[in-house]
């Protein structure tokens, strides 16, 4: 028998950073066992591709940090934005170390359309906020299993690594109070469901740009 104090069956997480976690769930997963990155992880390629991995997250990370510093001031997007997350110059200087030359780089099909998707936040820094979270979250996460594997099954050297490695004490802290932080944006509920819907979207562009690393090796 059910009573008027029983909560509804299932209950919607309260928190954004709570539906954030719960939405792109599946997805988070579909993600880590791709093609490519269950070959990357497991040793099964080469340094050739995460140096491809690491060219195609350069055009990502140039689009996440030009529209954060161009929403510099927007009290959504401060909400997030922290200096010690900028990539671009640590995946620049991880390119150089692998002998890449950063002038000669195309985005893949995949990666173009995640670039205008970034781009196209600049209006709207709720799903900026989406995009952040998809990447920066995910690199102070499973960033750090990706870089001891790099380590571990292809003997990168920790100079071609220092996009993974951030100036931050405790990272489980710092992302507690990023999720925090989330919980907090000053959104109205519109503005959370189009947060929630891009980051499912962005989790979409990074399974494509796994799909277009995966063709490319055949
Ligand atoms: C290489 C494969 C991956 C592994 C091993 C991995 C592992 C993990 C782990 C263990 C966590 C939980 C950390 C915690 O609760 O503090 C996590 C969280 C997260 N990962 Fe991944 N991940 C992988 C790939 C990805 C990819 C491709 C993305 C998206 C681009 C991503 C985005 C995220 C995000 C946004 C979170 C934070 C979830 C939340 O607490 O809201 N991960 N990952």
């Amino acid at each position: 028998m059910t009573s008027i104090s029983d909560p509804p069956a299932t209950v919607p997480p309260a928190t954004v950073s709570a539906r954030l976690r719960a939405a792109t769930a599946v997805a988070h997963e579909q993600a880590e066992s791709s093609p490519f990155i269950d070959d990357l992880m497991s040793g099964r390629l080469d340094v050739d591709a995460y140096a491809g991995l690491a060219q195609q997250l350069l055009f990502v990370y140039r689009a996440l940090e030009d529209v954060g510093d161009r929403l510099a001031g927007d009290a959504v997007a401060d909400a997030v934005r922290d200096e010690k997350l900028r990539r671009v110059p640590r995946l620049t200087a991880d390119l150089a170390a692998l002998g890449v030359d950063v002038d000669a780089l195309t985005p893949s099909p995949a990666v173009a359309a995640y670039v205008s998707a970034i781009e196209a936040t600049v209006a709207d820094p709720a799903r900026y906020v989406a995009h952040h979270y998809t990447r920066y979250l995910g690199d102070l996460s499973g960033g750090q299993v990706v870089a001891h594997r790099m380590r571990q099954h292809y003997g990168v050297d920790d100079a071609a690594l220092t996009f993974y490695a951030f100036d931050i004490d405790k990272l489980k802290r710092y992302k507690d109070s990023y999720r925090d932080s989330l919980d907090a944006l000053p959104l109205d509920a519109d503005g959370v469901d189009r947060l929630v819907d891009e980051a499912i979207g962005a989790f979409g562009h990074n399974q494509a740009l796994f799909a277009d690393l995966a063709a490319d090796r055949g």
